[in-house]
């Protein structure tokens, strides 16, 4: 077969620098190339309940071809995994297999997947390796990369984690011909902002994407993410916030909505309208680029409406409760023009709910 070419990228953070590979067919070389990593032999393979029937038996021939020992460890598909109970399930899993802290963890799934295992493997035995085997649009461009791992608490999403980065990303853009239409649209809500906030010319290419061919498309995201964790890894210069685009006001949505009602890209997609509404007040964002960014939004079936039945005092008290608020001072990011973004202090809370109103 013949597969379009491989793409790396580095992420450049001193010792913790590492290569995201992007391409076709990269599940097959696993083992290979863990085998370059100089890592222990012993590994956890953790996986979702989704994922596991169709891509874990390549992983775990490709692993035990390359002489590693792997562990096999499936949690059930879904938000509800990121807690404490799946912590636990995958860190006995691991003592029992005879795991210590020479061995490693691999993740095998979408960003939920992503996050709880790379947060298991943050703490197992204080910290052992860890490599990203994302399935999703999200994980691939988004969650897989940066470093930030975790799981959700009664009181909100991501509230208890750590920041632990991989010593691998390995995207095989082939795993994404299985995800359901649905996550393959939410996923472009992140690829859109990235646009948004750096890159006109991915802007112009999401417009005639081409399915056969998602390699350059994923590794052009994952560089944008990359550059921006390698110039702010633990989120303290403002740079790594610029990646907030869309989610002050879309985590409100989420919130109000009930979790599980929209997943994370379509709320995404409502608060980027938001955010673009706002931009124009206070940044001065043309009326042509707004239109556009909304065009581009409908392309992936995202919605940008909102219904009536979430009202916009239970999305502003939802948002008040957001990290980003928590010091009474809003911190939002505006777009002057599709390719840039900055911080700024100047929005008000009445900005923020004209703009939940004009959404209806
Ligand atoms: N760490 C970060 O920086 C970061 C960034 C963004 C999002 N996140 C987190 O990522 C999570 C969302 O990730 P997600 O959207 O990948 O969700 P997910 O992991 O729940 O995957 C979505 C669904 O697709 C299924 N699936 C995964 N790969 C598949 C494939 N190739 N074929 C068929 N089905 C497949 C999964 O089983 C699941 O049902 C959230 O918990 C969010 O908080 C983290
Ligand atoms: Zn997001």
């Amino acid at each position: 077969m013949n597969h379009p070419a491989t793409e790396t990228i580095d992420v450049r953070l001193g010792d913790r620098s590492y290569q995201v590979v992007v391409g076709t067919a990269l599940l097959d070389s696993l083992g290979e190339r863990m085998a370059r990593l100089n890592l222990g032999t012993f590994c956890a393979v953790v996986t979702d309940s989704n994922v596991a029937g169709l891509y874990a038996d390549r992983v775990m021939k490709s692993l035990i071809a390359s002489n590693f020992k792997p562990t096999l460890v499936t949690v059930p598909a879904g938000e509800q995994s990121k807690g404490f109970v799946q912590v636990k399930k995958i860190c006995d899993a691991m003592i029992e297999a005879g795991l210590d802290r020479k061995a490693f963890v691999i993740t095998l799934g979408g960003g939920v997947v992503g996050d709880l295992a790379g947060f298991a493997a943050s703490i197992y035995y204080r910290g052992v390796p860890y490599v990203q085997v994302p399935t999703t649009i999200v994980s691939q461009v988004d969650s897989a990369v940066g470093g930030k791992t975790g799981i959700n608490a009664i009181g909100g999403k991501n509230l208890i984690g750590s920041f632990h980065q991989p010593r691998l990303v390995l995207a095989d853009v082939a795993t994404l011909r299985t995800l359901p239409e649905r996550e393959f649209n939410e996923g472009f809500a992140e690829v859109i902002k990235h646009a948004i906030i750096r890159d006109t010319e991915l802007f112009a290419r999401i417009a005639r994407l081409d399915r056969g061919n998602l390699t350059p498309l994923i590794a052009r995201n994952v560089a944008i993410k990359a550059a921006i964790v390698a110039a702010d890894e633990h989120e303290t210069t403002g740079e790594r916030a610029l990646l907030n685009f869309g989610h002050t006001i879309g985590h409100g949505i989420e919130a109000a909505a009930g979790y599980g009602r929209y997943l994370h890209g379509e709320a995404i997609s409502l608060g980027i309208v938001a955010a673009c509404l706002i931009s124009q007040k206070h940044a001065g964002l043309s009326t042509a680029d707004h239109e556009k960014i909304v065009a581009l939004l409908r392309q992936f079936e995202l919605p940008m409406k909102l219904p009536e039945d979430i009202s916009t005092e239970s999305i502003l008290a939802a948002l008040k409760t957001d990290k980003k608020f928590s010091e009474g001072k809003i911190r939002f990011v505006l777009t002057p023009a599709i390719g840039s973004a900055f911080l700024s202090d100047k929005v008000t809370l009445e900005d923020i709910r004209q703009a939940i109103e004009a959404l209806r």
